[in-house]
C-alpha cells in the first residue's frame, strides 16, 4: 500500500478502498487539485482527485457536473465523493486514451483539432435545463476586482502578451472588453488540451469539470485557442474555429481577449 505519498490526509473510508493500488501524482500543479493515478494488475485503473479549496476559490462544482454530465456526455464516473471544510475527495473512473496535446505528425494535429471542435460543439449543444451550476460574467468581474483590491494579483504570472502591464492596468483592459451580449451554453469550463482525452484518433472523454456549467460559449474558446497557440502554434486556432462551426472573418477576438484576461484574477 503507497498512501503513504498522498499529500493530504484522506477519510478512513476512502483509505479503505486505496489499499493494494499504487499511486502516481499525475498533475501538472496548475490548479489547486493533487490527483493521483492508482494503479493494481488485478483491476481497471482509477483516478483520485482532491480539490483544495481557499477562500478565494470562485469554481468548485465538479461533483454536482460530474453526476449531471453522466450519461449526457462522456465524463467519468464517480465510484466515491466526501468533502470536508478543506477538500474533495473524488474517485474516477479512468477515461481510457492520451491527452490531445500528444501528437507525432501534422496529421495528428488536424485530427485531434477536429476531434477538440466536435467535442466542444457537442458539449454547446447540450439543452441547458437542469444544469447545475451556472457561471455570471458580472459576479466573475466582481470577483476578479476583489482579488485586484486585496493584492493577490502579480503580473509575473501573467501571459507574455500582457506581462509588462500592472494588475490594475490589466484590469482597465477587463472592464473596456466586457461583452455587450452573452451567449449562455453549457460550458467545460476549462476546456484546454490537457482535459480532453483521445483513443485511437476518437473522443473518449473529458475531465477537470470543476469550472462547468452555464457560462457563454467563448468561455471555452478562450481557453482552447490559448491552449491550442500554447501547444500547437497560433497558426492552428482558425483550423479549430473553422471545424467548430466559425469562418475566421467571425471569430469575436475581443471576446476572446477579454476571457484570457479576466481568467489571469481568478484562481482555479
Ligand atoms: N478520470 C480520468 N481519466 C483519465 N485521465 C485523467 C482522469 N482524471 C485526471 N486525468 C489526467 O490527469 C490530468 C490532471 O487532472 P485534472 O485535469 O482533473 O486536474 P487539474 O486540476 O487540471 O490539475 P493541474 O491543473 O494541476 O494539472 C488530466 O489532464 C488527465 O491527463
Ligand atoms: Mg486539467
Amino acid at each position: 500500500m503507497k498512501i503513504q505519498s498522498l499529500e493530504t490526509e484522506v477519510p478512513k473510508d476512502l483509505e479503505k478502498q486505496l489499499k493494494g493500488y499504487d499511486l502516481q501524482k499525475v498533475n501538472i500543479g496548475w490548479s489547486s487539485s493533487e490527483i493521483y493515478k492508482l494503479s493494481d494488475d488485478k483491476k481497471p485503473n482509477l483516478f483520485l482527485k482532491i480539490n483544495n479549496f481557499s477562500n478565494d476559490l470562485f469554481f468548485n462544482h465538479e461533483y454536482e457536473m460530474l453526476k449531471w454530465l453522466k450519461d449526457k456526455i462522456s465524463v467519468p464516473d464517480i465510484i466515491y465523493q466526501s468533502k470536508n471544510v478543506n477538500s474533495e475527495f473524488l474517485l474516477l473512473t479512468e477515461i481510457p486514451g492520451n491527452v490531445s496535446y500528444k501528437v507525432y505528425s501534422k496529421s495528428d494535429i488536424e485530427t485531434n483539432l477536429k476531434i477538440l471542435a466536435k467535442g466542444l460543439q457537442s458539449f454547446h449543444s447540450l439543452p441547458i435545463e437542469g444544469c447545475p451550476n451556472s457561471v455570471n460574467t458580472d459576479e466573475m468581474i466582481q470577483h476578479a476586482e476583489q482579488r485586484l483590491e486585496q493584492g493577490l494579483i502579480n503580473s509575473k504570472n501573467f501571459d507574455v502578451r500582457w506581462k509588462h502591464k500592472t494588475p490594475y492596468e490589466l484590469f482597465d483592459d477587463v472592464k473596456r472588453l466586457e461583452p455587450k451580449r452573452i451567449d449562455i451554453v453549457v460550458t467545460h469550463g476549462d476546456y484546454c488540451l490537457p482535459n480532453v482525452i483521445i483513443d485511437n484518433a476518437e473522443l473518449s472523454g473529458f475531465v477537470d469539470l470543476g469550472s462547468a456549467g452555464l457560462n457563454d460559449r467563448y468561455y471555452d474558446l478562450a481557453a482552447v485557442s490559448w491552449s491550442i497557440s500554447y501547444n500547437f502554434g497560433v497558426k492552428w486556432v482558425p483550423f479549430f474555429f473553422e471545424n467548430y462551426g466559425i469562418n475566421n472573418h467571425e471569430i469575436d477576438t475581443e471576446k476572446i481577449l477579454f476571457y484570457q484576461i479576466l481568467n489571469e484574477f481568478i484562481e482555479f
